[in-house]
C-alpha cells in the first residue's frame, strides 16, 4: 500500500501510554513513500512521563521524517495558507483534542494545523485513545463523525472491564485509514468489537 509521496502530517498529542505503539506506524508510512511532517502539542512536547522523555520523542520524530517536529502554533499555521498537507492524521488523539477540535478551539500546534488544513477542504484522520470515550467525550465524537473531512482511525473499547468508558484506536490501521480517507472514505468497520 504505497502512498506514493503524498504529503501527510503526523500530530502527536498527550496520550504518552500508546508512542511506543504510534512511532512504529509513523515508520511505516515513511517505508510506504510519504512525505510526513510531524507535530506536537504543547503538553506532548514539554512532559516527560513514566513513558519517556519529551525530547526523546520530539528527537525521534525528527531522525525518523529528516524534518525538525513542528511545535508552536505560529509553525503550526502555516499549513493553512502554505497548503502543505494532503491529509493530516492525529495519532494518538487525547480526549483534551477531541473535546477542543469538535467546539472550534485553537490553542495548541496540533489543533491550529487541523484548523488551517480543514480550512483547505482537505480530509483529517483521528486515532483517538481516552479513558473518558464514553463519558463526557462522546457527545465530541459524535459531532466530530458527522463533520465533513473528518475520519477515525477505527477504535474500540480498549479494556472494557476495568476501563468501562475508555476507547482506543487499532494503531496498526493507521495506514489503511489515510489510504481510504484519500479517497473520502472511512475505513469500515469504524467501531471495533471489545479488545
Ligand atoms: C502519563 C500521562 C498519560 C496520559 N494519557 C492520556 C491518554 O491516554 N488519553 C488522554 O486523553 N489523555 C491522557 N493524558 C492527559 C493528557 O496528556 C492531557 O489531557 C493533556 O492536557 C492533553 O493535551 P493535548 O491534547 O494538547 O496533547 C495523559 C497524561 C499523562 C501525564
Amino acid at each position: 500500500m504505497t502512498l506514493n509521496h503524498k504529503k501527510v502530517g503526523f500530530a502527536f498529542t498527550g496520550s504518552f501510554c500508546t508512542y511506543d505503539r504510534v512511532f512504529p506506524e509513523l515508520e511505516r508510512l515513511i517505508q510506504n513513500e510519504a512525505d510526513v511532517y510531524t507535530i506536537f502539542s504543547k503538553n506532548s512536547s514539554t512532559i516527560n512521563s513514566r513513558f519517556g522523555k519529551a525530547a526523546d520523542f520530539l528527537a525521534r520524530a525528527g531522525q525518523l521524517t529528516g524534518r525538525p517536529p513542528v511545535i508552536t502554533i505560529e509553525e503550526a499555521e502555516k499549513f493553512g495558507p502554505g497548503n502543505i498537507l494532503d491529509i493530516l492524521v492525529i495519532a494518538p488523539c487525547t480526549g483534551n483534542t477531541l473535546a477542543k477540535l469538535a467546539n472550534g478551539i485553537t490553542d495548541s500546534p496540533v489543533l491550529m494545523a487541523a484548523k488551517g488544513h480543514l480550512r483547505n477542504n482537505k480530509p483529517v484522520v483521528l486515532a483517538p485513545s481516552t479513558n473518558d470515550a464514553l463519558g463526557s467525550n462522546l457527545k465530541n465524537i459524535g459531532v466530530l463523525i458527522a463533520m465533513k473531512n473528518i475520519f477515525f482511525v477505527p477504535f474500540g473499547q480498549d479494556n472494557y472491564k476495568a476501563k468501562p468508558f475508555s476507547m482506543s484506536a487499532r494503531f496498526d490501521l493507521i495506514l489503511p485509514a489515510i489510504s481510504e480517507a484519500l479517497n473520502g472514505r472511512q475505513l469500515q468497520p469504524v467501531i471495533l468489537g471489545p479488545g
